[in-house]
């Protein structure tokens, strides 16, 4: 019998109606008129150049061979391009997660501590349980430090045997994110404290402006990239590692897989950033209005708000604790109406009764549609 690892998530609790989440996602994943505002994927792109290298790498059977294993060097190229830093190394990932797992596991000794946020992407925390004795998850749902984990609470919280403080920048749920001076600061304790940076930038493109620590501490930081949000190709399952080529030589000792990512998405991926800037524009414009849709539904209901707006991500957090509805309540009766969104205790331990998250890289027809459904279902749920 295998035992169950001290680490091992608890089983994720199934939506009403479904015996296990699996049973849940393939639901909505085959329901063609589902409104996807449950993930924080983006559903903006038309077919373009990303669709034609995809279709034309299968089309050349390609994948009969396996890719170079630390990725295409013309994707790496690509990657630093696009954050216009120089001088680092880069590894192709399955994904943010892979890298994320990845980092973490080449980092973290058992008697290290690793400095996260609640709320945040709480799956960095069970990685984190894995390979040390103590995650530190700092409060941050609050006014009072702007719904972030900011320097100041670094500082109150870390000790001697802090080892890494992850930044998810913009967060993931709030859409927080830094300023350049905060990142300045966040540089310096890293530096002065000889403790990494992970700075998870999967959001970065959302945001009005956006700082990279590796620009601040190049031998402290190490960057989460992915392919998932802007670039609309969460399914393809790409991303990356950027880091100095110590960093990466570290992590490339701790790869599981080693045969490289698959083929077809690199070649997505080199599109996409080629093209980037034939696209971006509409996809960040329609996410702004988009979020304005939202902001003028939530602002019509009293006693309800969002708390970090606008938000620096393609997603944000709707508070309801005034009104006295369980947001999970509510994501079920939304979805009912076939509106899938995401109760609040699946980015937060302790703030989760709070709110529900809403992702909005969609067509603002579908955010017409939940604006008018939201309001109503609040009428509803409040009696
Ligand atoms: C902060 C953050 N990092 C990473 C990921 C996962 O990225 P990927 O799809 O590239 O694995 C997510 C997904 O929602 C996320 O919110």
């Amino acid at each position: 019998m295998i035992l169950p690892k001290k680490h091992a998530k608890s089983a994720k609790i199934p939506p009403k109606g479904f015996k296990t989440a699996n049973e849940f996602f393939e639901h909505v994943f085959n329901d063609k008129e589902m409104i996807w505002m449950g993930q924080n994927t983006n559903h903006l792109h038309d077919e373009n150049e990303i669709t034609d290298a995809m279709v034309s790498c299968l089309k050349s059977k390609e994948y009969c061979k396996y890719p170079p294993p630390e990725g295409f060097p013309e994707l790496k190229k690509l990657i630093l391009e696009d954050l216009d830093l120089e001088d680092l190394d880069v590894l192709i990932t399955a994904g943010g997660t892979e890298s994320l797992y990845l980092c973490i596991s080449d980092i973290l000794k058992p008697e290290d501590n690793v400095i996260t946020c609640d709320p945040g992407y709480l799956i960095i925390d069970d990685f984190a349980r894995r390979f040390s004795n103590e995650v530190i998850s700092v409060p941050i749902y609050s006014s009072e430090n702007d719904y972030k984990l900011t320097p100041d609470l670094v500082k109150e919280y870390m000790n001697e045997n802090t080892k890494i403080i992850v930044l998810i920048d913009p967060l993931n749920p709030l859409g927080s994110g830094y300023t350049e001076e905060e990142m300045k600061e966040f540089a310096k304790i890293a530096t002065e404290n000889d403790i990494y940076l992970l700075h998870d930038i999967t959001y970065r493109d959302f945001a009005e402006e956006h700082f990279l620590a590796a620009k601040y501490a190049p031998n402290h930081s190490i960057t989460i990239y992915s392919f998932s949000k802007v670039f609309g190709m969460a399914g393809m399952r790409i991303g990356s590692i950027i880091g100095t080529s110590k960093q990466i030589n570290s992590v490339r000792g701790v790869l599981i897989n080693d045969l490289g990512t698959n083929v077809i998405s690199q070649a997505g991926a080199i599109a996409a950033l080629k093209t980037k800037k034939d696209w971006i524009e509409h996809v960040i414009t329609t996410t702004r209005n988009n979020q304005k849709i939202i902001k003028e539904a939530v602002d019509e209901i009293e006693g309800i708000f969002i708390p970090v707006y606008p938000s620096n991500a393609n997603m944000l957090a709707i508070d309801l604790k005034g009104v006295g509805i369980d947001p999970k309540v509510m994501a079920d009766h939304l979805l009912e109406k076939k509106i899938f969104t995401r109760q609040g205790t699946y980015t937060s331990n302790r703030f989760g009764e709070n709110y529900l998250r809403v992702s909005f890289s969609i067509p603002d027809y579908q955010v017409e549609i939940f604006a008018d459904e939201f309001k109503k279902a609040v009428e509803f749920l409040k009696e």
